[in-house]
């Protein structure tokens, strides 16, 4: 197949995304026309100049303009918007499954309450749902730059609201902030009953993926493309299967690999890790998720097989219903 072909291919094949943060998803249509709605001072005059001011160096560097950029979500129906335009996306690049993490901490912190953002979310995922079918399943993501008493915080205050979310996640700059520092929080979540999921090994070292795996007790590791630098690490995944969440376009606009040519995750799918494709914060880092495939297509020797694997991965990680899972993998199977 041509890389014309595989790109046609792989936009029209039914996909799952797992690691995609709601608030990376603003773009800078909406955050100009909220700032202006809520009157919150940015600094950018018009849309170019927030797209300009997306040139990162490093995580803290991209951290430090998505905050800003969640400052303008105020009011129930902002949060509404922000989830229905990316679900409109998910339609759009064939994603039935997602499952999307939101950072409570980032909305708490300024006096704006579950009360606000979940029934947003909720009403929007209905709407989907209803619409054309969408499948979708909420992950909760704690601020790893705030004390561990902050997540348990936000925990209690997600009491009411637990039967929406599905698991728990940990995000936010990476370095000096190891999973190590939250086992108490993931210890009441997995006695809830929650799936529980950890950023590692994306800035931070290899030694935060064993972190994230033996102090928090995860199901999926949200980047881990760093765990290549310990073969130890690297023989555990193969075995364990535990998915990695590789997100391409992230990865280069962070300066995780200078260039896509150099990222690795063709790598450790060839080795037998279960690696998957997503998007992470696709309105910061250039595309949504049929663009992380069409640059892997572009710059790395991917074939059919790869992106198959890849997609057939992501159904695999996923949390939804096992039924759920058999009736799309006979699917791709037969594509
Ligand atoms: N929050 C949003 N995107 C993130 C990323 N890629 N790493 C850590 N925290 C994040
Ligand atoms: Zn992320």
């Amino acid at each position: 197949m041509t890389k014309n072909e595989l790109k046609q291919w792989i936009a029209e094949l039914p996909k799952v995304e797992l690691h995609l943060h709601i608030e990376g998803s603003l773009e800078p249509e909406l955050m100009m026309t909220l700032a202006k709605k809520h009157q919150v001072a940015l600094p950018y005059a018009n849309i170019e100049e927030v797209k300009a001011a997306y040139d990162f160096n490093n995580l803290q560097s991209f951290l430090d303009l998505y905050y800003l950029g969640a400052s303008v979500l105020k009011e129930e129906d902002d949060f509404y918007q922000l989830m229905w335009n990316y679900l409109l996306k998910c339609k759009e690049d064939n994603v039935v499954h997602v499952e999307i993490m939101f950072d409570p901490q980032t909305h708490t912190e300024r006096g704006i309450g579950f009360d606000v953002f979940m029934p947003g979310f909720k009403r929007a995922i209905e709407q989907a749902e209803q619409q054309w079918g969408q499948s979708c399943l909420l992950i909760m993501s704690f601020l790893r730059h705030l004390p561990e008493q902050s997540a348990i915080e936000t925990l209690e205050a997600a009491t009411p609201y637990l039967g929406d979310i599905t698991a728990v996640g940990l995000d936010s700059g990476e370095l000096g902030n190891p999973p190590e520092k939250f086992t108490q929080v993931f210890e009441m979540a997995k006695s809830l009953g929650l799936k529980r999921v950890a950023h590692a090994g994306e800035e931070g070292p290899a030694d935060y993926v064993w972190g994230a795996l033996n102090a928090l007790d995860v199901h999926r590791i949200d980047h881990g493309v760093r765990s290549i630098e310990d073969p130890e690490l690297i023989e555990f995944l193969i075995q364990s299967q535990h998915p990695l969440t590789v997100c391409p376009l992230s990865n280069t606009k962070l300066k995780v690999f200078n260039h896509m040519q150099e990222h690795n995750v063709l790598q450790l799918l060839d080795l037998g890790l279960m690696a998957t494709i997503n998007a992470d914060d696709p309105s910061y880092f250039g595309g949504y998720l049929n663009e992380n495939f069409y640059a892997l297509i572009e710059h790395l020797p991917v074939e059919k097989h790869h992106l198959q694997q890849l997609v057939k991965n992501s159904f695999n990680a996923s949390f939804m219903p096992a039924a759920q899972k058999q009736q799309w993998l006979a699917k791709i199977n037969s594509d």
